[in-house]
């Protein structure tokens, strides 16, 4: 019949359209295998992740990998990671060298200064204008307002997941000021 074209049973305008497709769909897909990491450059690494979770990430962009991070870090040890929306967050080893499950947002509540953990005296101690918070993250002296923001840190195929933290502050009982 007229409207169809040699063996095939695709009519003409079915089959062209279904070729421009094909063409197109295999254009798309090369030009996105290509653009992908062009665009995985300019987005930071931490920035995806499925659930509003993302996997921590070291200083090289690594992730952090649970059982070599413990064989490598001490208790009482606060470790800076990319958390959630790429900012820094600590990861705490507990005394019974176990990982907290919650990541401390290292980002001052007074003006965003990132702020150290100072070991010896077991406090985070911010170099802008002398906030500090305890061992948890909670402030006990200002000018910072509030205590850092709190991330749930939770261990899946030896990487540590971070995800938003909505619930009560366990220093404060109050609700989080982050969430
Ligand atoms: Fe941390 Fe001001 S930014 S004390």
């Amino acid at each position: 019949m007229a409207q169809f074209s040699g063996a095939s049973d695709v009519p003409d305008m079915g089959r062209r359209q279904f070729m421009n497709l094909l063409t197109f769909g295999t254009i798309t897909g090369v030009a996105a295998g290509a653009l992908y990491p062009v665009v995985k450059y300019f987005i930071p690494p931490s920035s995806g992740g499925s659930g509003g979770g993302v996997t921590a990430k070291d200083a090289l962009g690594n992730d952090v990998v649970v059982s070599e991070f413990l064989a490598s870090h001490n208790p009482g040890e606060r470790t800076l990671a990319q958390g959630l929306k790429g900012d820094p967050t600590y990861i705490v080893v507990q005394e019974d060298k176990t990982l907290a499950n919650y990541g401390i947002n290292a980002v001052c509540t007074h003006l965003g200064c990132v702020v150290p953990w100072n070991a010896a005296e077991e406090k985070f101690i911010c170099p802008c204008h002398g906030s500090q918070y305890n061992t948890e993250g909670k402030v006990v002296r200002g000018p910072a307002p509030l205590s850092l923001a709190l991330a749930h840190a939770t261990v899946t195929d030896d990487k540590v997941v971070f995800t938003p933290w909505t619930e009560t502050d366990f220093r404060t009982d109050e609700d989080p000021w982050w969430a």
